[in-house]
């Protein structure tokens, strides 16, 4: 197998006595959609703040191609490869969709007027490797469906040096049909094989479709991981219940 690209041992976070990371490993591999899922307050966002350089962790390690890296700031993160989509997208909806893609990093002349017809030029060429033709983005980002927005960000940070593509709830606020495109999206960039993306999401159904590779979080502790074949012998719904038994759940509803 290929190496990881990056590489987590023993991530612990503390917030004062409270443990919300206890010991989590993992690793990402190009080419490969690594679902990550665990219910709410598993630690899911935790652990992408830590990998994306928004927390220190209290202790651990994190290997960029082999490499211990300390990550200090998200300015950090991204420099290794690291790019992070959350579920608020940074998009500004009364920007054009190009002003968006660009965003803080234009191209500029020598005299720091903007490269508009060239910025425009990627920003379309950009997004329709990975799946949306938008013709004209010079628009608003309004006028973008909320599946459209999602492949405007994940687009931005390809073209930004993502190695490692980590995208937070992707799925989680848009329609079924939106759903589909995401998911799409998703393919696409898993096709280019050189991008490792962490996909983390509540749908079982959308990690069966997409994932590779399964990490399950319950309280700050990773309860299943491992290649798709092998987890889904054991009980994806037992695990998503964040180690609750299934079974005794069904048993308690039964009852009322
Ligand atoms: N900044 C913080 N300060 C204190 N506790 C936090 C902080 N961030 C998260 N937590 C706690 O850590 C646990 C894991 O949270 P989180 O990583 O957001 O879980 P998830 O994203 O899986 O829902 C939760 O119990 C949450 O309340
Ligand atoms: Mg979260």
């Amino acid at each position: 197998m290929t190496e990881p690209y990056m590489r987590v041992e023993k991530l612990v976070k503390k917030f004062g006595p409270f443990m919300a990371l206890n010991g989590v490993d993992l690793e990402v591999y190009p080419g490969e959609v690594h679902a990550l899922l665990g219910d709410n307050g598993a630690g899911k966002s935790t652990l992408i703040k830590i990998l994306s350089g928004v927390h220190e962790p209290t202790s651990g390690s994190i290997y960029i191609e082999g490499r211990a890296k300390k990550f200090r700031s998200p300015r950090d993160a991204t420099a290794a490869g690291i790019g992070t989509v959350y579920q608020d997208l940074a998009i500004n909806q009364l920007m054009s969709v190009t002003r968006n893609f660009f965003m803080g990093r234009e191209l500029t002349s020598a005299f720091g007027k903007l490269r508009m017809d060239e910025m425009n030029q990627i920003a379309h060429d950009e997004m329709l490797k990975i799946g949306i033709d938008f013709s004209d983005p010079t628009q608003a980002v309004g006028t973008m469906s909320g599946g459209q927005r999602q492949t405007l960000a994940i687009a931005r940070a390809i073209y930004f040096g993502a190695k490692v593509l980590i995208l937070d709830e992707p799925t989680s606020a848009l329609g079924q049909k939106q759903q589909m495109e995401v998911l799409k999206t998703i393919k696409r960039v898993r096709a280019r094989g050189d991008i490792a993306i962490i996909f983390i999401t509540h749908n079982e159904i959308h990690s069966k479709l997409v994932a590779d590779r399964y990490t399950f979080l319950a309280l700050g502790q990773v309860i299943g991981s491992g290649p798709k074949a092998e987890i889904e012998a054991q009980d994806i719904r037992r695990l998503m219940a964040g180690g609750a038994e299934m079974k005794d759940l069904e048993h308690e509803l039964s009852q009322i």
